[in-house]
């Protein structure tokens, strides 16, 4: 199999491939840009019942996935995968922003552990190096709708799943601002007319008008990214700049 891989750790492996197996990434999937396995969790259950989770050692009313059971679900899936990252997906990781996209996007797969319960073993997270991913600070049923978040935006950035590879530089937060508005036909729609500026047929009044539009739109709804801008535009006062590394964070001399 070729591509970009995705690997689903899982008790509903048929959640897979969801979404991704329509439009853009449904494409994609058929022509080989990437692909997916489902691993089920179940599998690796202990007992009768094929149980893989147990009560939070200390109490609590609910449930815990095994670190016994997990560890030998990821074991497994490391033998044709051992040098994936494994992300957990988690409403107490890192927030995903595009710049994480990008980063897994430049890799050559993940392996998603897809949780259902209060929470992993620690001991799982520690031992295997696991990068705790949340997608917005709220709280979702399970790991995997937001693992399929993730993977869209992820196979978005692959070369041939976007036809027109420009289009990712106008979108919101590839420059830190929220894209400007979009219009098209009917001229007039209900009463409400185009913006002028964009139907002048000057690019650069077209251009001034967007950059102006999404700075505007930025501020308001989103004060945390304009700021985040404006502070990545200010002169770094000398004494940053020129701060030398430590010892300890200076890379070794090479012999
Ligand atoms: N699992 C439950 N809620 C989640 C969230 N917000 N992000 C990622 N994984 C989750």
């Amino acid at each position: 199999m070729s591509g970009w891989q995705a690997h689903f750790i899982t008790l509903f492996p048929e959640m897979f491939p969801g979404s991704l197996g329509k439009s853009l990434t449904g494409r994609a999937l058929d022509n080989g840009v990437w692909h997916y396995i489902t691993h089920n969790l179940r599998d690796f259950g202990e007992g009768r019942h094929k149980n893989v989770d147990d009560t939070p050692s200390g109490g609590g009313p609910s449930m815990v996935l095994r670190a016994d059971i997990a560890g030998a679900a990821i074991d497994a899936v490391r033998v044709d995968a051992p040098d994936l990252p494994l992300v957990l997906p988690s409403p107490r990781g890192e927030v995903l922003t595009q710049s994480s996209v990008r980063e897994l996007a430049d890799g050559n797969g993940v392996i998603f552990l897809c949780n259902r319960f209060e929470g992993v073993d620690e001991r799982i997270i520690e031992a295997y190096d696991v990068r705790e991913v949340s997608i917005g600070d709220y709280i979702l049923s399970g790991g995997e709708p937001a693992a399929l978040v993730m993977v869209d935006a992820i196979l978005r950035l692959l070369p041939g799943v976007i036809g027109d590879a420009a289009s990712h530089d106008e979108e919101s937060f590839a420059n830190g601002l929220l894209e400007y508005p979009q219009y098209t036909r009917p001229a007039i729609w209900r009463g409400r007319s185009i913006p002028e500026a964009l139907t002048s047929g000057d690019h650069a009044r077209v251009a001034g008008w967007r950059a102006t539009t999404s700075a505007a739109l930025t501020k308001a709804r989103r004060p945390d990214l304009w700021a985040a801008r404006c502070d990545d535009k200010k002169p770094k006062k000398l004494s940053e700049k020129a701060k030398k590394p430590s010892e300890k964070e200076r890379p070794p001399e090479k012999r």
